[in-house]
């Protein structure tokens, strides 16, 4: 999506040998118009999927998977990483491990809000080691529900995540703008499939 990787190109950083800081428009301030432009790109490449439900973790893909929801017109579930006394035990969980924080996440999904019925897309900001995804396809496939795909804003296709989810089952990934190397702090990118 060529909006997001002019605006990778002007306000991402990059930070040592793999990290790209984009805290500016994704990871802490938001741009509410470029998520609005991500929706609806997602919308327009899953659509005629019969999707019911968009699913992501917080906190990161709240923003991009609300904008997707509201161009495809159904709910939207985060999975949370933490458990409150207000959330029920009657949940699917599953453990994220991130490489980035070298520690374990339960994530996990009130039962209410995800069943046999749905077809799932799932949604994240970063696809990197892949964890993430693979803890949003063990909720689904905890609940019976399908999976149709998987959108993600930010691929950094030199690091294993797209091949571990694809040796997990998952099909159909997508991603808004993909890196294929970080060149003197410069963000090299992969043509878009
Ligand atoms: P994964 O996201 O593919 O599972 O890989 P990894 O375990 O490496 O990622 C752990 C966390 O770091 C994830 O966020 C992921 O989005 C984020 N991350 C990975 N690479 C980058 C990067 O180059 N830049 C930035 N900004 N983030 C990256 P998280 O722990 O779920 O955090 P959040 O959603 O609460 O913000």
């Amino acid at each position: 999506m060529k909006e997001l990787e002019a605006r990778i190109k002007e306000d991402g950083r990059v930070l040592g040998a793999d990290i790209l800081k984009v805290d500016s428009f994704l990871n802490h301030q938001i741009d509410p118009k470029l998520m609005q432009a991500m929706g609806a790109e997602f919308a327009r490449l899953f659509k005629d999927q019969d999707i019911t439900k968009v699913i992501t973790v917080e906190a990161s893909g709240i923003a991009p998977a609300v904008m997707a929801g509201l161009s495809l017109g159904v709910p939207v579930v985060f999975a949370r990483k933490s458990k409150s006394r207000i959330l029920s035990d009657d949940a699917y969980t599953a453990d994220v491990y991130s490489y980035t924080k070298q520690r374990s996440n339960q994530i996990r999904i009130d039962k209410r809000f995800l069943s046999a019925a749905d077809n799932v897309l799932l949604i994240d900001d970063f696809l990197a080691n892949g964890q993430a995804l693979l803890g949003m396809k063990a909720l689904a496939d905890e609940a019976g529900a399908t999976i149709v795909g998987a959108g993600i804003v930010i691929e950094k296709s030199f690091q294993p995540g797209r091949q571990a989810a694809i040796e997990a089952g998952l099909t159909n990934i997508h991603s808004l703008a993909k890196i294929a190397a970080f060149e003197d702090g410069q963000v090299i990118f992969d043509d878009l499939d």
